[in-house]
């Protein structure tokens, strides 16, 4: 069906919004107001009423090449007519291996081998049980205590949100996985508000690993798992040094070291991945979105070499690791992962990201002074405005600019009292332009 066909089609009453019980959304709010996207290319969407939207966020944190680029289109137009499934477990096809050779590749150091996922959630609680079963298959059974952050988002699966540090996801789902820690998080706004980049202090932030490891014995931690950059929850860039503190000590105890690049994966800090950003290479990566550039949904672990040798020496058996999905490595996925990474190279996507950041935060921090920001954070081609909340009425202030930005043809995402932002990588710096300076209008008028 043409898009065309569909705006025809489409009845944008209550009646026939009601069954879709939307994910993460004020149903009712929006079920009022519908903001309904019908048609996207490159560096726009097309709302249902005609209205070009510019896409501030990469749609959500995902399509790092822009929007129905062909070549990503034609791979996966030719791949569905050509093998639409193929069974995941005890069967394979070509291209789940040449992507999983493709991205051995372009990891860091001896992160060498691909477990693929549908999802970012996904990813995160099967890198947790490998974590774990890792531990288990060395003999070191009492491994199992795994320890997250603060404010940090893994998805929502029970291992993700149990690791996962933002109490409305957590607090109405019962009593998660037992044998969970969290680091404190490091946005201190007091001391680094509106810094550009990453804040100087806060390093000693990652010390608190050695008073979890002192209540708890490192024979009983399997896993850290943080995010480089905390993005879902409002833009927290770590402090200098503080990942390689956090590295250091897990090296100290035997303790792996999990860096989830849902976001900071494929370019967004303009390089392949936050752990080149950093130089701090973790022991299991998981990733989603920017692989397949939001086309066809998948998701990934990579794992350092000795993890997967563990599993592989161990005497034959029927199968090394009893865990996988239907969808692991689906044909469709595998056909627009490999388009994307060939479109990322040729088009030089992460140097451009690269390139423009200087821009981009000169850009995003010229909203300073503007009324109730009170921090304005960035990193790579990231970037959050924070506001003082309403007295009484956390979370308004945002989405009221997140409303008025939205009818002033920018889309941006709101998280609690932040508006953060993540283009696609072949944004222009008019773009830029025309993003920050919607966003410092709708300031104005909202809050
Ligand atoms: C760091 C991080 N981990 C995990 C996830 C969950 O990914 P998904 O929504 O694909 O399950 C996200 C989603 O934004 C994320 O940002």
């Amino acid at each position: 069906m043409s898009n065309t066909a569909e705006i025809v089609d489409f009845e944008p009453s209550p009646n026939n919004l009601e069954a879709f019980w939307m994910p993460f959304t004020n149903n009712r709010q929006f079920k009022s107001k519908p903001r309904l996207l019908v048609g996207a290319k490159d560096m726009h969407y097309t709302a249902i009423d005609g209205r070009k939207i510019l896409d501030g966020t990469a749609g959500l944190w995902c399509v790092n090449a822009g929007h129905c680029r062909e070549k990503i289109v034609e791979a996966v137009r030719a791949q569905v007519g050509r093998m639409d499934y193929a069974p995941a477990f005890q069967m394979g096809h070509p291209a789940a291996f040449q992507l999983a050779s493709r991205l051995a590749a372009m990891l860091p150091g001896d992160l060498d081998h691909v477990f693929f996922t549908n999802s970012g959630s996904e990813a995160v609680d099967t890198a947790l049980k490998i974590a774990i079963a890792y531990h288990r298959a060395r003999g070191d059974g009492t491994r199992q205590r795994l320890i997250g952050r603060e404010r940090g988002y893994h998805g929502v699966g029970f291992g993700g949100i149990s690791v996962g540090g933002i109490a409305p996801n957590r607090k109405f789902f019962g009593a998660l996985l037992t044998g969970v820690d969290h680091l404190p998080h490091t946005l201190d706004i007091k001391a680094n508000a509106f810094t550009k980049g990453q804040p100087a202090s806060g390093a000693n932030l990652a010390d608190d690993l050695e008073r979890i490891v002192a209540l708890h014995d490192a024979s009983n931690i399997a896993a850290v798992i943080v995010e480089p950059v905390a993005c879902s929850t409002g833009v927290i860039v770590p402090p200098q040094g503080y990942l390689q503190r956090l590295r250091q000590i897990c090296d100290k105890h035997g303790i792996l070291l999990i860096f989830d690049e849902v976001i900071t994966g494929f370019g967004r800090l303009g390089a392949n991945f936050a752990a080149d950003y950093f130089g701090v290479l973790p022991d299991l990566i998981t990733t989603a979105k920017g692989i397949t550039n939001g086309t066809v949904p998948m998701g990934a672990v990579f794992a350092r070499k000795g993890i997967y040798d563990t599993f592989m020496q161990h005497p034959q058996g029927p199968i090394e690791l009893f865990h996988g999905y239907t969808y692991s490595g689906h044909p469709l996925a595998c056909a627009a992962g490999l388009a994307t990474l060939d479109l990322y190279k040729e088009e030089g996507l992460f140097e451009r990201a690269k390139e423009l950041t200087p821009y981009w935060q000169d850009a995003v921090h010229s909203l300073k002074g503007a009324r109730n920001v009170i921090d304005i954070r960035d990193l790579g081609l990231i970037g959050a405005v924070e506001f003082e909340p309403r007295p009484g009425k956390p979370t308004e202030r945002a989405f009221d600019v997140f409303l008025q930005t939205y009818e002033k043809g920018v889309l941006t995402r709101v998280s609690g009292d932040i508006i953060a932002l993540s283009p696609p990588l072949i944004v222009s710096k008019a773009q830029i332009d025309q993003i920050v300076g919607t966003l410092g209008d709708a300031i104005k008028q909202a809050a």
